[in-house]
């Protein structure tokens, strides 16, 4: 049998780093070393997928310029899209074919083939491998099968180092360890994030951001600003990138001489890059901007009591969108009605009912509640009907969250009872652990856990309902003599 010894060299000592006590960066980094010495290639790099899967990060790489690492956050649908469906992608040339994000970039590196590989986890595509070489270069199935194996590695080592987090989190906290794995669903990412910023105000604005579950980059780009005889004789490097926002961001201090000089500097990159957003934030302004997309302490009435947020309004938003779009698809060619239970429905069902395609008309119900100590008289009451006859038609219950289910089971009985052609229930928000009477449902937003959640057309009291996102009521408030 044909053994190529220098793979399975290479592979020995890779193995071997993987294994070793070295932190995650220092393992990656010599993978990528170990990689484009055993491929004869001048260098790699390790990258992983942002949590909504629309930017590359490289996380370690092997021979190539600082200055090519930090051309810029990586369009993860425009770069190799490919391997993000998990193919492996190899360019044999890339001066004869267009495929290079960064083509001015790739020249001045030398870079003539790359081949791209998938890093997978659990049967989902984190991130990938990419082999750089100076000269065209096809690369053989030997190449990629030994490449396709060292993205396994780097898989295997991505979640040890994750479960060696939260194992050393255990024996600090517990509740740290329950926190992390309910609330990053997108571990490896997560645990790659930069844990020293270069200044405190980035790490407090970081954590702003993930209070409020605004997708985050740390300085994911670096922009030339000025040149002298084609060569960069300044660059710019934005602290933050927005992607939701589609926001460069650069924080300040209040020191005069220091913003004179960011000022000076963004006004270059704004000449240079008309189509990029940067702001230059001071804290006040921060709190303002954050202000203006609903979030942040600025919003003090509004957001006092909010112990965190559940789903940001961008998430809520693209729920909302692919709910629609079911229903769109399994309504189409029948007489939708709408029927929504007042008052907290509203928000949802107005941004329903936008993205649905299909023609539909809507109904609006409204009930109050009693205390049935006497179990005669009913706990629900209706105090708005429904204005016309449903019978015959499909109807669509929408609600804004299902807790005990006691409203529903009333409500689809009354319902059930006008004769419609088909009666069904959508719902954003299922609290299923509180659930007292079986309620069949057909659309869910969310499944939430047994706590009290506010905003997006849910109340404490009448109060909070105009916030664009959903958060969990501090408690405290709650216990509070109203
Ligand atoms: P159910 O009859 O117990 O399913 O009650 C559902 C109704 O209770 C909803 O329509 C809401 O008005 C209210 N509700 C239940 N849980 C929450 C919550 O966490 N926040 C706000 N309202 C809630
Ligand atoms: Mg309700």
């Amino acid at each position: 049998m044909d053994i190529d010894y220098s793979y399975s060299q290479a592979f020995s000592q890779i193995l071997k780093i993987a294994n070793s006590t070295l932190p995650l960066k220092k393992i990656l980094n010599s993978i990528a070393k170990s990689t484009s010495k055993a491929l004869n290639v001048s260098g790699c790099t390790i990258m992983l997928l942002s949590p909504h899967k629309e930017h590359l990060t490289i996380i370690a790489a092997f021979g190539l310029s600082d200055l090519y690492l930090r051309k810029g956050a990586i369009n993860a649908t425009k770069s190799l899209p490919e391997v993000l469906e998990g193919k492996i992608v190899s360019v044999t040339d890339i001066t004869a074919e267009d495929q290079a994000q960064y083509p001015e970039a790739a020249k001045m590196e030398n870079i003539r083939a790359i081949l791209g590989i998938p890093v997978i986890q659990k049967g989902e595509i984190i991130g990938q491998i990419r082999i750089y070489s100076e000269d065209a270069r096809r690369f053989s199935d030997k190449d990629k099968d030994f490449v396709t194996n060292v993205a396994h590695i780097i898989s295997i080592a991505l979640e040890r180092s994750e479960l060696q987090q939260l194992l050393m989190a255990d024996h600090k906290d517990t509740v740290k360890k329950h926190r992390k794995l309910t609330e990053t669903p997108n571990l490896p990412y997560s645990s790659l994030r930069p844990s020293n910023f270069s200044h405190p105000s980035e790490e407090e604005f970081a954590k702003l951001l993930d209070f409020y579950r605004i997708e985050w980059l740390y300085e994911p780009r670096s922009f030339p600003v000025a040149w002298s005889n084609n060569k960069i004789t300044e660059m710019f490097t934005p602290d933050f990138y927005l992607p939701e926002l589609n926001l460069y961001i650069e924080l300040t201090t209040l020191k005069q001489s220091l913003i004179t000089e960011k000022n000076r500097k963004i006004r270059q990159l704004k000449f240079n890059y008309p189509d990029i957003n940067v702001k230059l934030l001071n804290k006040s302004d921060y709190f303002k901007l954050l202000a203006k997309y609903g979030y942040g302490p600025l919003g003090v009435t509004k957001v006092k009591g909010i112990n965190r947020v559940l789903f940001s309004q961008t998430q809520i938003q693209r729920r909302v969108r692919a709910i629609a779009k079911c229903i769109s698809r399994d309504y189409a060619g029948k007489q939708l009605v709408l029927v929504g239970i007042l008052k907290g429905v509203v928000s949802f069902m107005s941004d329903l009912m936008q993205h649905i395609s299909i023609p539909l008309t809507t109904e609006f119900m409204a009930i109050s509640y009693y205390g049935s100590h006497d179990g005669a008289e009913p706990a629900v009451k209706i105090t708005k009907d429904i204005d016309t006859t449903i019978s015959g038609l499909d109807v669509l219950m929408i609600e804004d969250i299902i807790d005990t289910g006691m409203t529903l089971n009333y409500i689809l009985n009354y319902l059930a009872a006008h004769n419609p052609e088909s009666l069904r229930v959508c719902t954003l928000l299922d609290k299923r652990v509180r659930r007292l009477i079986n309620v069949p449902i057909d659309y869910i937003g969310f499944e939430i856990p047994d706590e009290f959640v506010v905003g997006y057309g849910l109340d404490y009291h009448g109060e909070y309902r105009n916030l664009p996102f959903i958060g969990v009521l501090n408690p405290e408030i709650r216990e509070e003599p109203k």
